[in-house]
This record gives structure tokens, C-alpha cells and sequence, in this order.
């Protein structure tokens, strides 16, 4: 047995692979690449969903048209309730606002809980700052509405890297969260408790909860002006470099230069290039006091580094960032869960008794 199921097939699915090997990640037949940057984040929504829930929208731009319906919706349903959230975290907020929608199995509560997070999280952030929440405007793409909704104006660039970013993380083969969501779901409760299942696996620092560190890390390198004594001390103190190692991964994680990537075309577009030049330093010490204290671990860089960048720029504050993320794994969950649901079978394993013998 492994304890942490490392290595174990849980699940078949035609949703995504995840070649820890190559270092390939591959979306319902689309290989990252192709679709992170060219794809808007409705399209991903509808190739992972498509089939697996019935009467979904045909085309994207339908879905693109729904899930802005979906995004007035649950804005109307939740406005009454922002202080009360607010006065939670941004993620605890969150996840309170999606256990207050309906627990059923159609395209309709599907598309409301796709949409909760993006209505939830610009609103729960412009309440701690003291701001009104912007209410959705359902014409515009979902990428597009929420930088909108967090900052008051449209821009286009931000929505362009917000778009990269939520396709990027819309699914990751049985990641904990959606291994959660489709235990969850196998034993036949709503898309919504599938949902939850999933925000609640997500918020730990060893998933989701990594991109927030990332920025409180950078700083402080910044600060002390030696990256590499800064990262050798951590380590010695049996600390986590937070952006680093996967589980599966081997060798770098393709989503880290998807949004590398995204992170550069925003630098060039609007400035903030210090910051990348920073990370790029701080990450290329990292690797290599990595390599030289673990040489046993194949440890590289993971999603959550450049996260912390892009969210940074599009605006979020570092406690936000996981709401961000389950922004856009929140279609790979309602996906995973619906295609578990179709097998019929409950997921329920055994565990060894080991205590003592009555
Ligand atoms: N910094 C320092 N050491 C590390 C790191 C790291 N980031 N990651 C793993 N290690 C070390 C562990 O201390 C452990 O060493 P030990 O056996 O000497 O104690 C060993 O490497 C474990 O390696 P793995 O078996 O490869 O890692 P595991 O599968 O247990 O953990 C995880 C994977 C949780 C992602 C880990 O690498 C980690 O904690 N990273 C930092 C947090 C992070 O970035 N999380 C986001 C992950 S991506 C996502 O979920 C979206």
C-alpha cells in the first residue's frame, strides 16, 4: 500500500492525461499548448463538458451566452449574502456562496456553479477593499467580465492572461480536489456537493493553496538581496519551496511555462518586467538548491510559481489566489464528477486495521 495512493488507477477517463514522464499534459485530445493562449475559456469549458451533461449549450458562443446568464444569476442569488461572506477569507467565502446553490444534476446548475467562483471572487475582494461589488455584464466572455468585475474597468490584455490562465488549470488528470469531487459524486449527491468536495481539497498549500506563499516568498528574497541564501535556509530548516515538486510530474510541469509564457506577453504589453526577472532568478536558485539538497527527488518547477505572477498582475490580492484556480478547475470537477456518476459504481476502498485486536 502507498499512502498516498501514488501510482494507483482510481478512475478512466477520456477528459485529460497527465504525462509526468514527457512532461505533457493533454486536454480531451489538445495538448496544453495548443489550447492555452488561442482558446478562450468557455471553449475548454464546453470540450471537457460536452456529452457528459445533458443539454448543454451546442457551440461556444451559446455557452459563452448561458454562462453569463449563469453568472446574473447567482450574482442576484448571493448580493443579499456579500457581507456575510465577506467577513469570511476570500476562499472560505467562496466556498460558502457556492454551498448556498442548488444541488442538482442539469446544464443549468452545472453552469451556475462554473459561474459562482467567477461572480464570488472579484466581489468577496472588492468587499475587503471597501468596494462595491460590480454586478456581471453577460455579454462579455467570462475571462473578460471577471477582471471587469475586480477592477472596474475592461482590459483586454488582463482578460486575455485570465483567459490563458483558467484553461490552463481546467483539469489535471486525478489531481486531489478532483479525486474528491468524484468520490463525491459516486455516491449519486448533486454537482454542487461534488463542487464543494473540490474547493475543499483545493484550499490546502500542498494543491491550490501554493500561489499566495509564492508571492510572501519572492518578497522576502527580494528583501534579504540573496536569493540563494534565502532558499538554502528554507530548505535546511526542512521547509517546502512553495512552486516546486509534484507528485506526478518528474520533470518541469508544461502548465509553469503556459503561463510563464502568459506572463511574459503581459510584460510586454503593459511593463512589469522587474517582477518576472526576479522570479526567473529566484526560480533558477531554487533548481539548483533543490538539485544540490534533494538529489534523490526529481523536484522542478510547478504550476502555482507563475501563477503567483499572472494573479499578481491581473490584480488579486495572494489570498485570493485559490479562488482564482477554482475558477477554472471548477469545469475539470463538474467533468470528472458527471463522468464518475455515469459508471454507476461508488467509489470505496478498503483500509488495513492495524490498532489493537478486541
Ligand atoms: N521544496 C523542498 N522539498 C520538497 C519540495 C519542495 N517544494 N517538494 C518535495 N520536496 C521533498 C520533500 O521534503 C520530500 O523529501 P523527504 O522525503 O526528504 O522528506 C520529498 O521531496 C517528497 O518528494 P515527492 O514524493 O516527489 O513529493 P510529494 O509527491 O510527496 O509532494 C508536493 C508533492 C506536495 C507538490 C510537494 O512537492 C510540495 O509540497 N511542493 C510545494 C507546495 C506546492 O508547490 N504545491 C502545489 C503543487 S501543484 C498543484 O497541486 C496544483
Amino acid at each position: 500500500m502507498t499512502s498516498g495512493l501514488e501510482d494507483v488507477v482510481a478512475a478512466e477517463t477520456v477528459l485529460s492525461d497527465v504525462d509526468g514522464a514527457a512532461g505533457r499534459l493533454t486536454i480531451r485530445g489538445h495538448a496544453l499548448d495548443e489550447l492555452a493562449g488561442a482558446w478562450r475559456f468557455e471553449a475548454v469549458a464546453r470540450l471537457l463538458l460536452d456529452g457528459l451533461v445533458d443539454d448543454l449549450p451546442r457551440s461556444d458562443d451559446a455557452l459563452a451566452a448561458a454562462l453569463g446568464a449563469a453568472r446574473r444569476e447567482v450574482f442576484a442569488r448571493c448580493a443579499p449574502l456579500l457581507p456575510a461572506l465577506a467577513a469570511l477569507d476570500p476562499y472560505d467565502g467562496v466556498r460558502a456562496g457556492v454551498a448556498l446553490l442548488p444541488d442538482g444534476d442539469a446544464a443549468a446548475d452545472a453552469l451556475r456553479l462554473v459561474a459562482a467562483p467567477a461572480v464570488l471572487a472579484p466581489a468577496l475582494v472588492r468587499a475587503r477593499r471597501g468596494c462595491e461589488a460590480i454586478a456581471p455584464d453577460e455579454a462579455r466572455g467570462h475571462a473578460a467580465d471577471v477582471v471587469r468585475m475586480l477592477r472596474g474597468t475592461p482590459d483586454a490584455d488582463l482578460a486575455a492572461a485570465l483567459d490563458a490562465y483558467l484553461v490552463t488549470v481546467s483539469d489535471h488528470g486525478l489531481n486531489a480536489s478532483t479525486f474528491a469531487a468524484r468520490v463525491v459524486a459516486s455516491t449519486r449527491a448533486g454537482l454542487a456537493s461534488a463542487v464543494l468536495a473540490g474547493l475543499a481539497a483545493l484550499k490546502g498549500p500542498l494543491h491550490g493553496g501554493a500561489p499566495g506563499p509564492v508571492i510572501a516568498m519572492l518578497d522576502a528574497i527580494a528583501a534579504s538581496g540573496d536569493a540563494r541564501g534565502w532558499l538554502e535556509d528554507s530548505v535546511a530548516r526542512g521547509e517546502r519551496l512553495m512552486g516546486f515538486g509534484h507528485r506526478v510530474y518528474r520533470v518541469r510541469d508544461p502548465r509553469a511555462d503556459a503561463l510563464k509564457g502568459a506572463v511574459r506577453r503581459l510584460a510586454a504589453a503593459r511593463g512589469g518586467g522587474s517582477r518576472l526577472a526576479l522570479a526567473e532568478s529566484v526560480e533558477r536558485a531554487a533548481l539548483d538548491v533543490l538539485r544540490e539538497r534533494k538529489p534523490d527527488r526529481a523536484l522542478d518547477t510547478n504550476v502555482e510559481f507563475y501563477t503567483a505572477l499572472l494573479l499578481e498582475a491581473l490584480g488579486f490580492p495572494p489570498e485570493a489566489f485559490t479562488c482564482v484556480f477554482a475558477m477554472g478547475r471548477v469545469a475539470g470537477w463538474i467533468a470528472h464528477a458527471r463522468e464518475q456518476r455515469a459508471t454507476g459504481r461508488l467509489i470505496r476502498p478498503q483500509s488495513r486495521y492495524v490498532g489493537p485486536v478486541a
